[in-house]
C-alpha cells in the first residue's frame, strides 16, 4: 500500500478524497452536490478541492433513475436487479470549468486570435486588401482555410497580393477582384460580379481608404477622401446587404481611427450637413477630410448594426494602431516624415489587424455589434461617434437614392 502511495497510484489519497462526514450525490440532471450529514447542509463545491463537478455523460446500458416513496432518487440497475442510491454516473464526473474568453491586447497578432481556427466554410471580402493592414487580415484569414477576395482598385497590386499568400501555402484560396471605391459604377459592377459567383459573404472587411491626398473631385462629384473611404463602403453594403442577409451570421468590421475624435460632422442646426462631407477646393483640409470620414465609419458600422442585426448582420468599428508603417502616409511627405519617425514604436502590421480579424471571429462577440474596438477591446468611441441620431442622419442623407440625385443637381 505504501508503495503505492509513494508511486503516486493510491487514489484513497487522492485529493478528491472527502473528508469524513461528507458525501458526494448528484442532482438528476447530472450535477454533483456535497452533503456533510453531522452539519446537516450541502453544497455544489468540493469541501477540499473547491471544486465543481457534473456527470460526464449518461447512465450506463440498463441503468434507469427513479424517485422512490420518500421522493429520493434512486437508480435502478435492471440488468444486475439492483438498487442504489448512488448516481453510476458519479464515477465519470468532469469538472464544472468555465471557459472563460481569451483576453487580446496590442501585442496580439492575427494569427494569434486565428490560431487553430478552422475557417474553411467562411467567405471574406476585404477592400483594400493588397496592402497594409487590408494585406495582413487577408492572409490571416486565407491561412486558416477561409475564401479570400480581395476587392482593390487596382487589379495588378491585387493579384501580386494573392500570389504572395499562395506562396506561402499553395491550398491559401485567394482571389482578387476589381473594386475602385472612389467610383459608385465601378463598386455597382463589383457587386454584380461577386454575386455572379453566387458564393455566401459571412465576413465584409471595410478596410481601405487614403489620407490626406490633395483636393480631387470623383467621377461621381465627390471629394476622394470621402468618397473612397466612406460613400463607397457605404453603398457596396447596400449592394451586398441581401448576399449577407443569407449568409446570417455575417459579420461586418469597418476599420476606421481613431482621428475620428478630432472632428464633428453637424451644421449649426444640429444635422449632418454634406458640405462638410464632401467640401469644395478653398475649403478642404486634407487631415480634417480623413478624419471625418473616419467618424463617418463609426457612424455607419453603429446604424447598419441597428438596421441588419435583426436580420443576423452584426457590424462593428475598429481602430487598428497608431501610425503604423502601412502605405497609408503616402500621399503627403510631413506624413512620411512623422510615419518614419514613430515607425519603431508602432505596432507590426500583424498586430495592426488584430482588432479587425478580433471582432470578425471572436465567439464572444456572436450576435453584438454597433461597437468600437481598440487592441481587441471594447472602448468608448467619440460622444459624436455614438449619438444615433447622428448615425441616423448620416445614412438617410447618402441612401443611395438621395446620392444620385445629389450629382443630377
Ligand atoms: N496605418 C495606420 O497607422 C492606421 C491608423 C488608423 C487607421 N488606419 C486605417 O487602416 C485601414 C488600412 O490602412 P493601411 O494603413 O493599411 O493603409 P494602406 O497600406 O495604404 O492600405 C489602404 C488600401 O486601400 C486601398 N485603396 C485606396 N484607394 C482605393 C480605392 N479608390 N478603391 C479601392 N481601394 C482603395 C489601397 O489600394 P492601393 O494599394 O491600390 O493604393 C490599399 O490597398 C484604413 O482604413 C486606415 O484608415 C490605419
Amino acid at each position: 500500500m505504501s508503495a503505492l502511495r509513494y508511486a503516486g497510484m493510491d487514489d484513497t489519497d487522492s485529493e478528491d478524497e472527502l473528508p469524513p462526514g461528507w458525501e458526494e450525490r448528484s442532482t438528476k440532471d447530472g450535477w454533483v452536490y456535497y452533503a456533510n450529514h453531522e452539519e446537516m447542509k450541502t453544497q455544489w463545491e468540493h469541501p477540499k478541492t473547491g471544486k465543481k463537478k457534473r456527470c460526464a455523460g449518461d447512465l450506463p446500458y440498463g441503468w434507469e433513475q427513479e424517485t422512490d416513496e420518500k421522493g429520493q432518487t434512486i437508480y435502478v440497475d435492471h440488468i444486475n436487479k439492483r438498487t442504489t442510491y448512488f448516481d453510476p454516473r458519479q464515477a465519470f464526473t468532469v469538472e464544472d470549468v468555465v471557459v472563460k474568453p481569451k483576453r487580446y491586447d496590442g501585442n496580439t497578432s492575427a494569427l494569434e486570435i486565428l490560431q487553430g481556427r478552422d475557417l474553411s466554410d467562411r467567405v471574406v471580402l476585404i477592400t483594400g486588401g493588397n496592402s497594409g493592414i487590408g494585406f495582413e487580415t487577408a492572409r490571416s484569414f486565407a491561412l486558416h482555410g477561409a475564401r479570400v477576395i480581395l476587392a482593390c482598385r487596382n487589379l495588378s497590386r491585387a493579384s501580386k497580393a494573392a500570389n504572395l499568400i499562395q506562396q506561402e501555402w499553395h491550398k491559401a484560396r485567394v482571389e482578387a477582384m476589381m473594386c475602385n471605391l472612389a467610383s459608385l459604377r465601378s463598386v455597382r459592377e463589383f457587386a454584380e460580379s461577386f454575386k455572379a459567383k453566387e458564393l455566401p459573404l459571412h465576413i465584409l472587411v471595410c478596410n481601405a481608404a487614403v489620407c490626406t491626398p490633395p483636393w480631387n473631385l470623383t467621377e461621381d462629384g465627390f471629394e476622394s477622401t470621402f468618397q473612397i473611404c466612406h460613400l463607397g463602403h457605404f453603398l457596396l453594403v447596400q449592394c451586398l446587404q441581401d448576399v449577407l442577409r443569407r449568409s446570417a451570421p455575417a459579420r461586418v468590421v469597418v476599420v476606421s481611427s481613431e482621428s475620428h475624435r478630432f472632428t464633428n460632422l453637424l451644421d449649426s442646426c444640429g444635422k449632418v450637413d454634406l458640405a462638410l462631407l464632401s467640401p469644395p477646393k478653398e475649403e478642404y483640409w486634407s487631415m480634417l477630410a480623413y478624419n471625418r470620414a473616419k467618424l463617418c465609419n463609426i457612424l455607419f458600422s453603429n446604424e447598419l448594426h441597428r438596421r441588419l442585426s435583426p436580420h443576423g448582420v452584426t457590424s462593428n468599428a475598429v481602430h487598428p494602431g497608431n501610425m503604423m508603417y502601412t502605405s497609408i502616409h503616402r500621399s503627403w511627405w510631413l506624413m512620411t516624415f512623422l510615419f518614419t519617425l514613430a515607425r519603431p514604436f508602432t505596432k507590426s502590421m500583424q498586430q495592426g489587424s488584430a482588432t479587425t480579424v478580433y471582432c470578425a471571429v471572436a465567439p464572444e462577440l456572436e450576435g453584438s455589434g454597433g461597437m468600437y474596438f481598440n487592441n481587441c477591446f471594447r472602448c468608448q468611441p467619440s460622444i459624436q461617434a455614438e449619438d444615433p441620431s447622428s448615425a441616423a442622419n448620416l445614412w438617410e442623407l447618402l441612401s443611395v437614392r438621395k446620392v444620385q440625385k445629389q450629382k443630377q443637381t
